[in-house]
């Protein structure tokens, strides 16, 4: 069990974001495959954590699907949520070991950008600390901007997830810019006593130099994972990204 993958050990963590595996299977309407079997084969890979996101519309992932995964994982479940009543009360239940603040828009395709942390604070306020009596973890997922950070350590959550859809779509100039602030605002935050994840958008192309982020400790990647394992597995997929992000560690360390 799992014994192979200390060679991919690295000082950075993969969560797996599963939620394509049930959109594939919610595509025909059958039972598979499962999203309980990809949680187990990516922790099997190398897995750090498991990370899904119930949406409202649950086109993806469903209510029994967290539960399942939860009762029989071996690793940590990250739950990406909006701040609705009914998401908020599952959470509660199904006790993730941390739960991810995600804005939602109906008819996005993708969680676009980060939360409005200003808007949700009244929420987030006693929100957070009710979390926090249930032993849950609370991270924001937010544009990479000093205001969010400041909010953030203000409601005393664990940490922030940090934005990367926009560094992964644009080019030249206008992506390194993004890179850098994106370097800066992990920087600010870490140094403010937050915990700095990333994620979204990120791929075989990109995630050596966002892992090389030294203040960022963990990525939370699905979409080009579980693309990547039409062609080489599952199991391969997960490797080789814990692979780039272990050559990352080297330029860290560099
Ligand atoms: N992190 C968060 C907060 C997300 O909402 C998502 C998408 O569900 C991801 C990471 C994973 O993004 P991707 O599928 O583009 O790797």
């Amino acid at each position: 069990m799992r014994e192979n993958v200390s060679i991919f050990e690295s000082d950075i963590m993969l969560g797996v974001n599963i939620d394509h595996i049930a959109t594939l299977r919610n595509a025909r309407g059958e039972g598979f495959p499962s999203p309980l079997y990809a949680a187990q084969c990516a922790y099997e890979a190398g897995a750090h954590s498991i990370v899904c996101h119930l949406r409202e519309d649950r086109r993806h992932i469903k209510d029994e699907d967290l539960f399942n995964i939860k009762r029989n994982i071996l690793c940590p479940l990250n739950m990406e949520m909006a701040l609705r009543d009914d998401i908020i009360k599952i959470s509660f239940d199904v006790k993730p070991s941390k739960v991810t603040i995600v804005p939602e828009r109906r008819d996005e395709i993708t969680t676009e950008g980060g939360l409005d942390v200003e808007k949700s604070y009244p929420i987030l306020k006693d929100l957070v600390k009710e979390y926090k009596k249930n032993n849950i973890e609370v991270f924001l997922f937010i544009e990479a901007e000093k205001n969010n950070i400041d909010k953030s350590v203000s409601l005393e959550v664990d940490g922030v997830e940090i934005h990367t859809g926009k560094y992964a779509n644009l080019i030249g100039v206008e992506k390194e810019k993004e890179f850098l602030k994106i370097k800066e605002i992990a920087s600010y935050a870490h140094n403010l006593g937050l915990k700095v994840a990333a994620g979204h958008g990120l791929n075989y192309q990109n995630v050596i130099k966002i892992a090389s982020i030294k203040e960022i400790f963990e990525l939370n990647i699905g979409f080009s994972i579980i693309s990547h394992s039409i062609f080489v597995g599952f199991e391969k997929a997960i490797k080789e990204m814990l692979y780039l992000m272990r050559i990352a560690k080297n330029i860290k360390n560099n």
